[in-house]
């Protein structure tokens, strides 16, 4: 399973169940890199996207400890065994994690990979992706030329676990 998500430099990824910023290039590469894959996320990132609606053309995945809930065009699965079952009928590399917080903190060991824009800004924040420069496990192996959005500055970076 691979991870994605945008972090500022703090690794802060959210504020009040919305993202810290929209950055068109970042969502565009989210888009592309994900369309035809099976993405993977919690109940509130869900609930996040516009309409509350899963993304298109996607397999989305819901985690949610709600037996009642069923949205319309998503799987849902109640805890991490339902979730391995689920996606071992696909290819790891297929598998994105897509968020949260408390979804990125359970899951990151299952990750080998995660592809981290990197926004060179603190925002206020009151969710987080865990801190992959202090994690021995985890290295970057990739970071992209410097990205410009009006006065934001930002690296597409890939990180992976060590074997
Ligand atoms: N910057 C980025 O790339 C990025 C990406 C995604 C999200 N975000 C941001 O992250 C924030 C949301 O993160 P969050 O941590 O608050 O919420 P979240 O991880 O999206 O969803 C949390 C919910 O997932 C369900 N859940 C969690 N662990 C579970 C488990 N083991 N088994 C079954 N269900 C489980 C629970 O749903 P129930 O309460 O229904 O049981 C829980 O309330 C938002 O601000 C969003 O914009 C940022």
């Amino acid at each position: 399973m691979i991870a994605i998500v945008a972090a500022d430099a703090n690794w802060g990824i959210g504020l009040r169940n919305d993202l810290l910023v929209r950055i068109p290039s970042d969502q565009k590469f989210f888009r592309e890199t994900t369309t035809g894959k099976v993405v993977v996320m919690g109940r509130k990132t869900l609930e996040s996207f516009p309409g509350k609606k899963p993304l298109p053309n996607r397999v989305n995945i819901v985690l949610t400890r709600n037996k009642d809930y069923a949205p319309e065009g998503v799987e849902v699965v109640h805890d991490i065994d339902e979730l391995n079952k689920l996606i071992s009928a696909y290819d790891k590399d297929d598998v994105y994690l897509i968020g949260g917080a408390s979804i990125y903190k359970q899951l990151i060991g299952m990750c080998d990979k995660a592809l981290v824009t990197k926004i060179d800004k603190v925002y206020e924040a009151d969710t987080y992706f865990p801190n992959l420069d202090a994690d021995e496990a985890w290295e970057m192996i990739e970071e992209s030329d410097e990205q410009t959005y009006f006065d934001l500055i930002y690296h597409f970076c890939t990180y992976i676990k060590k074997n």
